[in-house]
């Protein structure tokens, strides 16, 4: 049978497949075995009470859902006191994620949360809901640099920084997430995306743009994981859309050590142990003896990589 299990830097993953920020709390324990999962991610956390966006805050497209929640959150003295206990039942790594809107504050939220509980730092410096006109830190280079460098020095856990698809250059913003000490990627957040409704003329959601979140997604998540993977040596967490085990294949084969799942468990919330149930069949009906040996697989060596040679070349 095949060995599921995978490393993110020194962290240890009995398989990789692991829930998405903001879709996931230890409350699925109702539904699946949370001692199945790779790790388990919280949603992010505030270092105060955060009310959220206005109402509403989810609109569906032909493509999708729009989101918004606007990062609602009990605070982080919330969060150490009455949720990481309920994570800490569970044997799978437990990722704790934060957010803040200055280098200072999040720096001081890396080392409030590292505490014995929380086994990873997940810094979500690209939610593009966060503020309304869609900023955060992940959309440039040097604001990347300066946030993982202040989080890098203020905690001894791992570092995850999850990256924003909105950004222009995502390879220049991973190698200065690297430069600056982070132990992993995690490609990527929500396309800041606008629905407006025919009946009213308004946006649809209270903060007028959300994230958009779908399937169709992952192929563009996808050629991202591959560009990274190809110049920073840290590992990636591939994450946009996955809904399937052949989608866990296919990230690991461009470059991804493990995936997150978010919209798919909405859709079925069972379904990262079907996945991983798929996985582990997958592999051993083709002889896969360790799914590790899948990251960065693809067989593409004979293949011009670079898209303006490619597109000259046709
Ligand atoms: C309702 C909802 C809430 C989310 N909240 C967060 C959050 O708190 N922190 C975060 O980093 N990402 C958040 N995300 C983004 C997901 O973690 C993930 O990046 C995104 O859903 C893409 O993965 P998917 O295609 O598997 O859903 C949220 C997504 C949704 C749909």
């Amino acid at each position: 049978m095949v060995d599921l299990s995978v490393k993110i830097g020194e962290v240890e993953l009995a398989n990789p497949l692991m829930p998405a920020s903001g879709t996931f709390s230890y409350e699925f324990a109702d539904i699946i075995d949370l001692n199945r999962l790779g790790a388990m991610v919280a949603k992010t956390v505030s270092r105060d009470f955060r009310a959220g966006n206005p109402t509403p805050r989810m609109a569906e497209t032909e493509a999708g859902i729009i989101q918004s929640p606007g990062l609602p959150s009990n605070g982080i003295q919330y969060f150490l006191d009455e949720m990481l206990p309920e994570y800490k039942r569970y044997t799978p790594p437990m990722v704790a994620s934060i957010s803040a809107e200055t280098t200072d504050d999040f720096a001081e939220m890396a080392r409030d949360i590292s505490v014995p509980g929380v086994d990873v730092i997940e810094v979500n410096i690209s939610c593009p809901t966060r503020d309304p006109r869609g900023g955060n830190f992940a959309l440039q280079a040097n604001h990347t640099r300066n946030v993982v460098s202040a989080i890098h020095a203020a905690t001894n856990k791992p570092v995850w920084a999850k990256l924003s698809p909105n950004a222009g250059d995502i390879v220049g913003i991973a190698l200065a997430a690297e430069e600056a000490g982070a132990d992993a990627l995690v490609i990527a957040n929500t396309f800041l995306a606008l629905k407006i409704r025919t009946d009213n003329f308004r946006p649809a959601l209270g903060n007028k743009f959300g994230g958009l979140v779908s399937p169709a997604l992952k192929p563009i998540i996808m050629r991202m994981v591959y560009q990274v993977a190809r110049e920073v040596s840290i590992p990636i967490i591939g994450l946009g859309g996955v809904c399937k085990a052949e989608d866990v294949v296919e990230y690991m084969l461009a470059g991804a050590s493990a995936v997150g799942v978010g919209y798919a468990a909405f859709r079925n919330p069972t379904a990262l142990p079907a996945i991983i149930d798929d996985l582990e069949r997958w592999c051993d009906e083709r002889g896969i003896e360790h799914i590790c040996d899948l990251t960065g697989a693809v067989r593409d060596d004979d293949m011009e990589t670079d898209t303006y040679v490619a597109a000259s070349s046709i």
